[in-house]
């Protein structure tokens, strides 16, 4: 059995706890777990080509990226272009033509590193849209192992996809990997329809793709959290007379937070029984700050949590409470634990495991509410929840009005349901059923027979 060697931009070394994002969480969990190496960006920025190596409970292996690659591929193509268009915000797409050769170039720079690193035994698996070009990368470097893809954020539908310049070039290299993963059917859906309509691409009868005679296998693979990380430990600790609503997220503009602001505005407006009693709390975690459209969004926050604030506030008693920092995770469980309902509203997100984590912390004899937008990928299982659409701000507001006023056994129930989901598979499980399946894609695809594994 050779060893798992996981691809992703941002890379916990062994020794590091706390991170925000939920790749990050996902794969240091399922890494600890199984052992491995990870490899990535050491998070600076130098023109320095030497490679930094941490041993632990797994390898971390990362590379500084060039300011170009910074400016250019993570700040640009990356997030100025993937993540908006794949989010279907073509509105805050930044097409500029530089972006796409310090994409290429730093991505390339990763591939001879792990050409350089791979044996014949070992399974490489990349992480995300800042690597889509890595597979075909390695394959040109003669790395013939087994190599998959997940993306942890959706696919978007055709129509944004074709708005992307170099749709044709990313298209064709999906085919490079053996299985490419994807968070719900929805996006297993839209990724068969843009490479369709891409790379005239064609499903064959077994369920794989086929572009130019290249075939590889698509999976629904929902990426989860280790519930008992987060099992309540002691006694529940809430206020009696201060009823919290919390939202944790990075401040993103995927993520839904002046809806979420608004919503509840509309409910102290709707519902005035609600002032004084209940607080919004919401933990908005700092990230990509350089791209213009994060700093607005920040400014239009502190716009409208001041707004709300003056408007119903008083000196006892302040509605919104925003904090612009991350919160240790350490800390996170008793602050999900002491929240009646958490308050989740992306517009649009791949999975969203801050509702799982929710979820999972409840005392299960007093639980709080989940309220989660019905865009994320983490809604598709989790019918359970108070599902709104975070677009209409009553949707919001009625939601919770419901959740603060629902009697505690329908808050059991909808709880037990959803713990039946969260509970059901941990990380390591996530990342073993994808590696086992992309042993099979790989064997396939080398005419070898599958063998078929329990
Ligand atoms: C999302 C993405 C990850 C990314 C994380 C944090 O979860 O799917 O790939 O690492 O956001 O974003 P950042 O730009 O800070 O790495």
């Amino acid at each position: 059995m050779g060893r798992l060697i996981c691809v992703s931009n941002r890379v916990m070394t062994p020794q590091q706890t706390n991170t925000s994002g939920g790749l990050a969480v996902a794969l240091s969990s399922a890494l600890k777990q199984c052992g491995g190496v990870w490899m990535g960006w050491s998070g600076r920025i130098s023109d320095e080509t030497q490679l930094s190596v941490e041993d632990g409970a797994f390898t971390s292996v990362t590379l500084d990226m060039t300011q170009a690659e910074y400016d250019g591929g993570y700040l640009g193509y990356s997030n100025s272009v993937l993540w908006p268009v794949f989010h279907n915000r073509l509105d805050l797409a930044r097409f500029d033509p530089t972006f796409f050769e310090a994409y290429v170039s730093f991505s390339a720079r990763l591939a001879d590193a792990i050409a350089q690193r791979v044996q014949p035994n070992d399974t490489i698996w990349v992480h995300d849209y800042h690597f889509v070009l890595l597979g075909q990368q390695l394959r040109a470097r003669g790395v013939a192992n087994p190599i998959g893809f997940f993306l942890h954020i959706p696919m978007p539908p055709p129509e944004a996809f074709l708005a992307l310049p170099e749709y044709r070039t990313l298209g064709a290299a999906l085919a490079a990997f053996d299985l490419v993963g994807l968070q719900t059917t929805s996006d297993v859906s839209n990724a068969i329809g843009c490479l369709r309509r891409s790379n005239g691409a064609q499903l064959l009868p077994s369920g794989r793709v086929s572009i130019d005679g290249a075939r590889f296998a698509l999976t629904r693979a929902p990426v989860t959290i280790d519930a008992t990380d987060f099992a309540p430990a002691g006694p529940l600790v809430r206020s009696a007379t201060v009823r919290r609503v919390l939202g944790v997220d990075r401040l993103d503009y995927t993520k839904g937070l002046p809806q979420k602001f608004r919503g509840f505005a509309r409910l102290l407006e709707r519902y005035p029984h609600f002032r004084k009693t209940t607080v919004l709390a919401q933990i908005a975690a700092p990230t990509r700050d350089s791209v213009e459209v994060y700093a607005d969004i920040r400014q239009e926050l502190e716009g409208i949590s001041g707004a709300v604030n003056g408007a119903y506030g008083d000196v006892e008693w302040v509605p919104i409470h925003y904090v612009h920092r991350a919160v240790p995770r350490r800390k996170l469980g008793a602050l999900y634990r002491s929240a009646a309902v958490g308050l989740i509203t992306p517009l649009r997100d791949g999975m969203n495991l801050t509702a799982k984590e929710y979820v999972a912390s409840q005392d299960a004899s007093d639980p709080g509410v989940l309220v989660l937008s019905s865009f994320a990928g983490a809604a598709e299982d989790m019918e359970a929840a108070l599902l709104v659409n975070p677009y209409c701000v009553d949707s919001i507001a009625e939601a919770l009005a419901v959740a603060l006023t629902m009697p505690l056994a329908d808050r059991v129930a909808r709880h037990r349901a959803l713990m039946a989901v969260v509970g059901a598979r941990d990380s390591q499980m996530w990342a073993c059923d994808f590696v086992r399946q992309l042993g099979r894609a790989a064997r396939i695809n080398r005419g070898a027979p599958a063998v078929s594994v329990a």
